[in-house]
């Protein structure tokens, strides 16, 4: 719901819990009003009337207060927009007005030397508590160019308190999105990526509480979460009279992001925000939430279980061993069998064939399609992997077009892992995917896609391009068109986000996936922690986990038992991912009960709300997830010591007053005593593991 005030210069945001507000000055100036519970217009007003507090003459009046702070004028706080024409850099705005399209406020503002006309979009929807925020930048003078150095989706204000505590998702390769909280210091703190792609080392995200008084579910909780698929940047900033405001946006390095000529625009991507009094439990939930409604396609539909052969095999594959494999996946109870690398091309190692997406013919001798049908005639969907946007200098595309990558003339084509990164700014290489793509989704009946994305930038050049560094961004626009393109010609294809693991995990990639490959660490204790950071921002309905061998093959060699890998991978989207050629029958029964269950329990894992009991640091850790009458709860215990009984679990989100049977145990709980003393796991020795179902009666 968007109410005015004050004549049109005031705009109130408000959702179910909370309310936003806006306020423009007399000199034209947006100010930040109210980022916080719900408010009246009649108080929104009241708080526009109060004078700006008196400044000294070395600071700004603005600083910290304004919607969007922008390079130039009387500001020194970092700016959310940096723009450059010809030798000036620097912006002024002249209000134009405003406009209210259903739930979406657009507030629009001209520079009337540069011609730059800025669009702030914000959009609050009733049933939720988040802010979408993002800007549009049009040229519209009659000539000359406009860069735009920086154009930030959004800057949040947060309210005065006495200190804030940040929370972040940090993390690399195999060890992704892992919380860290800590004092906000002043100054100004930093994430993002240069990598081109999201990258492993943070989610973009960020959580503050003030005065690190939120617990995991009570107290007042800000987030923040970006949109984008490549570069980014987020900033808080603790500005010296302790204010805060947190700018967001595409780019890491503020040295030029697009060039805009007459009647050229950019949009930013989407930087949306929350307030939340529940704790960071109550922030999660509802973030996850409003993914799921709003965000993540068709996310009511739950995801198959899926078997895939990665870990098992690596590259070397063939049809008749995937075909063993599909008949024992489909043997537990497997929903969509997944080839992995190696299916193409002369891909029989990591150092060739990257870009050949036709099916290697010594593998498979008549295409996908005869062992695709298989899969089918098993019940099951049928899926393969890819990597797009990639190509190794070992392969025919790369031959036939060596000009196709980002490269510097000059200057040596760094590879990692072999290869080198198509330059999906040309239109040219665009079409080549779009076709090569499209063909291969029409050749045979795939279901799924896994599109992998296994490098980061380096020589980001195109030669014979006036602006290059236009790549960074049109890299990703021309991502998101491909897969919104294969969205829509081939609709009942699913997708899954994957980047060596959890390397491009945002919520721009998740607006056209339907799920993402959380991390290639799949040792199930390591997992805990992962999936711990990830829930924070991300619903379970899109956190793909599987069950791999033991001793893990990957990194360390862990063992443990297959009851403790399932419960691990059950908190997220079930896929198996063994070589199940050497699980035991006795295994495979097990496993097959496994997979069962989880078919059960699914609904609620899956679409229902999440709440973290405990967190894996300590011995014993564990989730709840409630839908309607029926919780989940998983718990597992890393080591038990001294011979001491693990502590009782207290769950949450259930009716005190109601009774509540167990399905493990057969046991009718109070909803209170279950909420107060906690459940009794009888988890014991090392790598423990249970799931218990219960029912409201
Ligand atoms: C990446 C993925 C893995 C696997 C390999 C294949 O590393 O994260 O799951 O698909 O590529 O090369």
């Amino acid at each position: 719901m968007i109410e005015t005030g004050d004549n049109g210069r005031l705009w109130l945001l408000s959702g179910r819990s909370s309310s936003y507000a806006l306020h423009l000055t007399d000199r034209d100036e947006l100010l930040h009003l109210h980022w916080g519970p719900r408010i009246t217009a009649a108080a929104a007003e009241a708080l526009a009337r109060e004078p700006l507090p008196p400044h000294w003459p070395f600071e700004s009046r603005l600083d910290g207060r304004e919607e969007y702070p922008v390079e130039g004028g009387p500001r020194f706080v970092r700016p959310a927009l940096s723009v450059r024409t010809g030798q000036e850099r620097g912006t002024a705005w002249d209000f134009t007005g405003s406009e209210i399209a259903g739930d979406e406020l657009r507030l629009g503002f001209t520079d009337p030397v540069n011609g730059l006309a800025i669009v702030l979009h914000h959009r609050m929807r009733d049933a939720f508590d988040i802010v979408e925020r993002w800007t549009t930048a049009s040229h519209q003078g009659a000539a000359g160019e406009v860069e735009l150095l920086r154009a930030d989706a959004a800057t949040w204000t947060l309210p005065e308190r006495d200190g804030w505590r940040l929370s972040q998702l940090h993390g690399r390769w195999a060890a992704e999105s892992r919380l860290v909280r800590g004092d906000l210091t002043p100054g100004e703190k930093v994430l993002g990526s240069r990598r081109g792609h999201t990258g492993h080392q943070h989610l973009p995200w960020v959580a503050l509480d003030a005065e690190g008084a939120a617990t995991e579910e009570s107290g007042e909780v800000y987030g923040c979460a970006l949109a984008w698929s490549g570069s980014w940047r987020i900033v808080v900033q603790h500005l010296p009279d302790g204010r805060v405001q947190i700018n967001g946006g595409a780019g890491y390095d503020d040295s030029g992001l697009v060039l805009l000529g007459p009647g050229e625009a950019y949009t930013s991507p989407v930087f949306a925000g929350l307030w939340s009094a529940q704790g960071f439990g109550g922030a999660s939930r509802e973030w996850h939430a409003w993914q799921l409604a709003h965000v993540v396609p068709r996310a009511a539909e739950p995801r198959p279980v899926l078997y895939n052969s990665w870990e098992a095999t690596l590259f070397d594959i063939s049809e008749e061993q995937q075909r063993t494999l599909a008949h024992r996946a489909a043997d537990l109870g497997v929903e969509l069998f997944v080839v992995d690398d190696g299916w193409f091309g002369a891909r029989t190692h990591d150092a060739a064939g990257l870009g050949d997406w036709t099916p290697n013919p010594a593998r498979f001798p008549d295409g996908l399609k005869p062992l695709a049908d298989e899969v089918h005639g098993l019940g099951m969907r049928f899926g393969i992997w890819v990597e797009p946007e990639m190509v190794n200098p070992d392969s025919e595309l790369y031959r036939a077009h060596p000009d196709w990558v980002q490269f510097q003339p000059g200057r040596e084509r760094t590879e990692f892992r072999n290869q080198l990164v198509l330059n999906l700014a040309r239109r040219d290489v665009r079409d080549h995917l779009w076709q090569r793509l499209d063909t291969l989704l029409s050749s045979a009946p795939v279901d799924y896609v896994k599109w992998d994305f296994n490098r980061c930038f380096t020589e980001a050049g195109w030669p014979g391009e006036p602006y290059p560094q236009r790549l960074w961004t049109e890299h990703v626009h021309a991502f998101y068109a491909l897969l919104d393109r294969l969205r829509a010609a081939h609709p009942h294809v699913a997708f899954e986000s994957c980047s060596g693991g959890g390397g491009r995990v945002d919520l721009g990639v998740l607006s056209r996936t339907d799920q993402v490959w959380a991390s290639d660490n799949t040792d199930p204790l390591d997992r805990l922690a992962i999936q711990y950071g990830f829930s924070q921002l991300h619903p379970a309905r899109v956190m793909a986990a599987w069950v791999t061998d033991s001793p893990n093959t990957q990194l360390n060699g862990r063992v443990s038992s297959l009851r403790f890998r399932f419960v691990s991978a059950m908190a997220g989207v079930l896929g198996v991912g063994g070589d199940l050629t050497r699980w035991s029958p006795a295994e495979r029964a097990e496993a097959r009960d496994w997979v069962a269950l989880y078919k059960e329990i699914r609904p609620v894992v899956q679409l229902g709300a999440q709440y973290r009991l405990r967190a894996p640091e300590g011995g014993l850790s564990a989730v709840q997830y409630t839908r309607g009458d029926d919780s989940v709860v998983l718990v597992w215990l890393q080591a038990q010591h001294h011979g001491e009984p693990p502590p009782a679990v207290r769950l949450r989100g259930l009716d005190p007053a109601a009774s509540y049977a167990c399905r493990e145990t057969g046991a009718v709980h109070s909803g209170a005593v279950l909420l107060h003393r906690g459940l009794v796991t009888g988890l014991r020795g090392d790598l423990d593991a249970q799931v218990f179902r219960l029912r409201k009666e």
